[in-house]
């Protein structure tokens, strides 16, 4: 009856399974895998969203790629992070998962192949799939910093390859795509006739080790067709207020084309509210405050993460660059889910094992640093405590 696009199984996974049992069972936990902005505990003004009540929003003017002066609301954000895009070369969506689902519309047929990071965002294998299209992991390493692997990458590319995918400043690992690595990729898209879509939705929030301009400039592509994504969802912590952006840049010929074939796709949907668009540019002022606690959270809770492991050898904080999640290497006293159990079940506290992200092995435990600090420094404490194999910790039992 029902296509393979949506996977032959629903039921919740067991971790999730055992979560519910706890919350149904009244158990208290600490939450070290809340990635929700609005519900964090951060103070957003009560009037924040006041701009979306403006009467300027009765008026239905439908325009596919969305209203003028939404579109130069993103141009002035561009801005804002030292990036210049004319107007015409954005896009506006729902959201970014809306923003890959027209993506790959404009650029693969049923079948073609799509190159995704692993580890990364776990979203990209059903937002391909449930499109049709057939996602193709590429490897980032690990030597004290993340890299991409790029021969890894450039194996990984067939005939059917039409998009690569990037994350930048990447979920959960924290890594950049630097300038050389940005240009190599492009030249190996233009080279295959596919395109690189760069997500930069963690764009705003860099962490203690990001060096000074380690993030390329993805708009600043000119061999192969590049789009760069960002939404209010991450870079004001709104995603309920569904505004999402595509920028488009590379040669002139094929970035206009690619408009075109996006004009004509949004233009089936129209499924950007009038109301957000006429309030995107008031919303992205008023929003900075909201940006800036999220920042200084995530860079105290990242600080503290890393000065805390400092006393337990076992455990590796890895490096990271930006985003909001901090990844810890553990030992591995038993397979990543058991350990994972384990911590809810004997601890209190909920953390995401590291195959969520499709990590190439085991363990690494992901944590978001955008958990309120007491609680973050007391699951990090019970984590540290669980996994400390010199002191009292889990080899003593
Ligand atoms: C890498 C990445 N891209 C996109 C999103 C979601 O953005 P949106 O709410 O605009 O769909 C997330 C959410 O966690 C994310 O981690």
């Amino acid at each position: 009856m029902f296509s393979s696009r949506t996977p032959g199984d629903l039921n919740p996974n067991r971790l999730t399974a055992i979560l519910q049992q706890r919350q149904r069972d009244g158990l208290p936990f600490i939450d070290l895998t809340q990635s929700n902005p609005t519900r964090a505990g951060f103070d957003y003004p009560a009037d924040l969203l006041a701009p979306l009540a403006h009467p300027r929003g009765l008026a239905y003017r439908p325009q596919a790629l969305g209203l003028p002066e939404a579109r130069e609301a993103v141009v002035a954000d561009y801005a804002r992070r030292g990036i210049r895009v004319p107007a015409d070369r954005i896009a506006l969506t729902a959201s970014t998962s809306e923003a890959y689902s027209l993506l790959f519309r404009i650029l693969c047929d049923p079948g073609d192949e799509v190159l995704i990071p692993y580890p990364s965002y776990p979203l990209f294998e059903h937002l391909t799939r449930v499109d049709g299209i057939v996602p193709r992991p590429y490897l980032l390493e690990y030597h004290g910093r993340w890299s991409v692997n790029l021969p890894a990458l450039e194996q990984a590319i067939s005939p059917r390859t039409r998009v690569v995918l990037a994350v930048s400043p990447n979920n959960p690992t924290g890594s950049y795509l630097k300038h050389d690595e940005l240009r190599a990729i492009e030249h190996l898209c233009a080279r295959h006739g596919a395109a690189l879509v760069v997500d930069e939705v963690f764009a705003d929030y860099p962490l203690p080790g990001a060096r000074n301009g380690a993030a390329g400039d993805v708009l600043a592509a000119s061999e192969a067709l590049v789009f760069s994504l960002g939404g209010l969802s991450k870079t004001i912590g709104l995603p309920q207020a569904k505004l999402g952006w595509i920028a488009v840049a590379g040669p002139p010929t094929l970035a206009a084309a690619a408009l075109r074939r996006l004009e004509f796709v949004c233009d089936l949907y129209l499924s950007v509210s009038t109301p957000v668009q006429a309030a995107a540019a008031e919303l992205l002022e008023r929003g900075a405050q909201v940006r800036a606690s999220i920042q200084t959270r995530v860079v105290a809770n990242f600080r503290r993460l890393a000065e805390m492991s400092g006393a337990t050898p076992s455990v590796t904080v890895l490096e990271a660059e930006g985003g909001w999640y901090g990844v810890l290497q553990v030992p591995t006293l038993a397979t990543e889910e058991e350990l994972v159990v384990e911590l809810l079940t004997a601890h209190g506290i909920l953390v995401h094992p590291g195959y969520f992200f499709d990590f190439p092995r085991e363990s690494f435990l992901v944590v978001s640093l955008l958990t309120p600090p007491p609680d973050f420094a007391d699951g990090v404490r019970a984590i540290l405590r669980h996994f400390d194999c010199t002191v009292g910790g889990h080899a003593r039992g």
